[in-house]
């Protein structure tokens, strides 16, 4: 049984999220419309979703110390993880002490915050198909990881501890493989040193596939499939979604098994710990009736925004329902598509021209997220806009971002 509480009373029901982002700021208006209380972390003050929620906290989230001190003091009934870089060990012992319970698990937190302990956990233990790997300490094991463990040509570099496409780079031949490594070297998120190595997949497309785990009404956890999510990756980082992406029934079929498999995984704590319970973005290449799993962001995905104008329930909605222990419905009410606007400029307080032009174009929508400090690639908003089909649908969203001019 869920029972929610009065935000601001002592009978609250208290939801904390480490990372307060753009994807954040939705969790959390989502939360407030069911008069949850919530607290907004991030390591900068004024982060977008601090500007929504009820108390803004401003910590380093990837350092142990200050991470237990603040869940300690706050003692939310929740806590949720918007990135990766968090101090995930801190999340195990408090969940494993009975004092939190972490969305979706505290071990899932841990195992996709650097690429090994999701890759192998996929591949190794799950066998699930994935692009053919290697993990290298040195430029001299990445070498013999690509001409004789075979990687092969073309293949990708990544650090096991990146996101969005920072320090990751391809190689075509032995003449790109120090730079690639030198690369990634200064890429990586902390300076471990590691990298992943990925045969290059020639896919047809790449899908994100959004799956909930949600109790039902008899106390049972179900998971539900949204529409598969196409999308457009522009140096590792997206730049264009749109829902749904046609499938092959028995390419559908195989996408669903490899995320079911994963999420399935993932959801199980301790022994007789929490569901695991919200939303994963489940990222998978396809090239014909085949599917290979890449990875897994165990939270609301960024491709997944444009769910805001696509489903009944967004993705947003469909974590905040999900980890309050809510029924959900994962229906498609359109066909959508979303596309970035990018900063264009390095500053803060940076100004935008152009929304009324942007939101003349039919049928479209605007996010703007309120970062105070815009850097050329950073993403500061995201147009929406729903058609009959994804053609149109993905040209008057790229319209529309296109009329947002952000300057100083
Ligand atoms: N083995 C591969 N074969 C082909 N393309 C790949 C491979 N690995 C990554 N890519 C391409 O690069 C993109 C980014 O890779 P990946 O998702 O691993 O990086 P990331 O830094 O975690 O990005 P994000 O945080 O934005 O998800 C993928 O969406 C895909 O387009
Ligand atoms: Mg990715």
């Amino acid at each position: 049984m869920t029972t929610l509480g009065t935000p601001l009373s002592p009978g609250a029901t208290r939801v904390m999220l480490l990372g307060s982002g753009e994807l954040g700021k939705e969790v959390l208006i989502a939360l407030q419309r069911l008069g949850v209380e919530t607290i907004a972390v991030d390591r900068y003050d004024h982060a977008p979703g601090q500007q929504v929620a009820h108390h803004s906290r401003t910590i380093a989230m990837n350092d142990a110390e200050q991470l237990r001190r603040l869940i300690e003091q706050e003692k939310p009934h929740l806590v949720v993880p918007e990135i990766e870089a968090i101090a995930t060990a801190v999340l195990q012992d408090l969940e494993a002490k009975g004092a939190v319970r972490v969305v979706p698990t505290a071990r899932a937190a841990r195992l996709t915050m650097d690429r090994e302990g999701i890759r192998r956990l996929a591949a190794e233990t799950l066998g699930l198909p994935t692009s053919p790997y290697r993990f290298c300490d040195s430029l001299d094991e990445l070498k013999t990881a690509i001409e004789s463990h075979g990687v092969g040509y073309p293949c990708i570099v990544k650090p096991v501890m990146s996101s969005s496409g920072k320090g990751q780079s391809r190689i075509d031949s032995a003449a790109d493989i120090e730079r690639a490594w030198q690369y990634a070297m200064e890429g990586g998120r902390v300076q471990s040193g590691r990298i992943i190595v990925e045969g290059f997949v020639d896919f047809d497309y790449e899908i994100t596939l959004l799956t909930v785990r949600w109790r039902d009404v008899q106390g049972q956890v179900q998971t539900s499939f949204c529409a598969p999510i196409g999308h457009l990756q522009k140096n590792g980082d997206y730049v264009e979604s749109w829902q749904p992406h046609p499938m092959s029934p028995a390419a559908l079929r195989k996408a669903q098994e490899i995320a079911h498999a994963i999420t399935d995984n993932l959801g199980q704590g301790l022994d007789g710990q929490p569901d695991g319970l919200g939303i994963y973005g489940v990222e998978l290449f396809v090239k014909g009736d085949q599917v290979w799993f890449s990875e897994v962001s165990p939270r609301p995905h960024d491709t997944g925004m444009v769910t805001m104008i696509t489903q009944w329930q967004s993705e947003f909605e469909l974590h905040a329902r999900a980890i309050l222990g809510l029924p959900v419905n994962t229906e498609l009410r359109n066909t959508g598509a979303s596309a970035v606007i990018y900063g264009g400029v390095d500053a803060k307080g940076i100004q935008f021209d152009g929304v009324e032009k942007a939101l003349a174009v039919p049928q479209t929508e605007l996010r703007l997220f309120g970062k105070p400090e815009s850097f050329t690639k950073r993403r500061m908003g995201v147009a929406l806009a729903y058609a009959d089909n994804v053609t149109e649908a993905r040209e008057k969203a790229v319209l529309a971002a296109s009329l947002v001019k952000p300057r100083t």
